[in-house]
């Protein structure tokens, strides 16, 4: 190919919301988790991050765009180790292979990515954005590797990028290696699995969080006595029983154990040292709601309709099936109606999996 070839691609990866909260790292640098976690990644029409990445003999630098900002790519930081760990795999598994093929591995990269939602602000903008990264890399250095490969690199931006790499419901395997080599993630069911499974996004705030997920957790690993009773007494159980739930259908134990890991999150999160609020009087008003909804339901004997769940934010996920949407739509907006955005501390908007929410 002629020198003036453009090595271009671009990459979207969608945002993932936890219903078991990875929180806490055993190594940082390799960003390997204190316990296995499950989520659920969002439809790629809603909450995205979209990545075009370039390489060129004339660049100078490794460079990042955020949201048309740019973003120091710190040597031996996340950012750069997930470029490094690219362009190795571009190297081994392409150009060591064919002495014809371009050696992309050696230019520079240079990388735009627009998040369609708030940045930082406990909607899983790391997930997403560090998925799309890796995704359009391997895009770029046409690499034919298995998600779970990359999920590998991605989890080394992020841990929770490790999960956006698939859709559906993905488990992330905390591993065992010290190397971190079985830290991955998996497919437990693909979307088409449960259509029915949507997800209302309730911004509460777009404010980018006090204390970062990185400095909380490891606060949380430091300070929490509560944290080693749910890694080595909580977790593992929940993690059988929530996937056996997800693939027999059973929203109610879904349901149950999602509500019940958000809230042991929030929980070890206010047992640290000093104490981390992620949820604010809106968060908690929301709970409230759904829990009285859900006590009328299971009364009525139809169970849990709705699952509440929070990352490291005020915002909340609501996880339901298709057929309930509609009502807890309605009953959230008749509660929380809807501002203009300035009004950061009242729900200001909404996003869902669902792609006919936005009409009702
Ligand atoms: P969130 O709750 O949004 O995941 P985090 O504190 O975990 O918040 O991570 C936010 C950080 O993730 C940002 O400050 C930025 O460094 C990184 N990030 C977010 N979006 C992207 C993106 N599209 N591409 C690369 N990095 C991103
Ligand atoms: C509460 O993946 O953002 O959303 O690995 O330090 O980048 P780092 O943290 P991050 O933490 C996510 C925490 C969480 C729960 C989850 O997504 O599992
Ligand atoms: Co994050």
């Amino acid at each position: 190919m002629s020198s003036s070839t453009v090595y271009e691609a671009t990459a979207s990866a969608p945002v993932n919301i936890a219903v078991i909260k990875y929180w806490g790292k055993r190594d940082t640098k390799l960003i390997l988790p204190i316990n296995s976690s499950l989520s659920v990644t969002l439809d790629q029409d809603h909450l995205r991050s979209t990545t075009t990445s370039r390489a060129d003999p004339s660049f100078e630098h490794d460079q990042l765009w955020l949201n048309g900002k740019e973003d120091e790519i710190k040597a031996g930081g996340r950012l750069a180790t997930c470029i490094s760990e690219m362009k190795r795999l571009r190297k081994e598994l392409v150009e060591d292979k064919d002495p014809n093929a371009p050696k992309l591995s050696s230019y520079k990269v240079h990388i735009a990515s627009y998040n369609n939602f708030p940045t930082a602000a406990g909607l899983a903008s790391s997930a997403s954005g560090f998925a799309a990264l890796v995704a359009s890399l391997a895009h770029l250095y046409q690499l034919t590797v298995s998600p779970s490969v990359l999920s590998l690199i991605a989890r080394q931006g992020s841990g929770s990028a490790c999960r956006s790499l698939f859709g559906g419901f993905v488990a992330w395997q905390m591993g065992s290696d010290p190397a971190g080599t079985d830290s991955l993630a998996v497919e437990v069911a693909p979307r088409e699995h449960w259509p029915d499974m949507h997800a209302l996004i309730c911004v509460v705030s777009d404010d980018k969080k006090g204390t970062s997920s990185t400095s909380g957790m490891q606060r949380t690993v430091e300070t929490s006595a509560l944290l080693q009773h749910r890694i080595k007494h909580v977790v593992p159980e929940r993690m059988q029983l929530i996937s056996k739930a997800i693939l027999e259908k059973d929203f109610d134990t879904f349901a149950r154990i999602t509500m019940a890991d958000s809230n042991q999150f929030h929980a070890v999160a206010l047992d640290t040292e000093p104490p981390i609020f992620y949820m604010n009087d809106v968060s908690r008003a929301i709970i409230a709601l759904i829990v009285e909804f859900n006590r009328l339901s299971i009364a009525n004997g139809q169970g849990h309709k709705a699952a509440y769940t929070y990352d490291a934010g005020p915002n909340a996920v609501i996880y339901a099936l298709e057929k309930d949407i509609k009502q807890i739509v309605q009953l959230i907006v008749s509660y929380f109606p809807q501002r203009p955005s300035e009004f950061k501390d009242v729900l200001g908007l909404f996003g869902t999996a669902s792609s006919d929410i936005n009409t009702l």
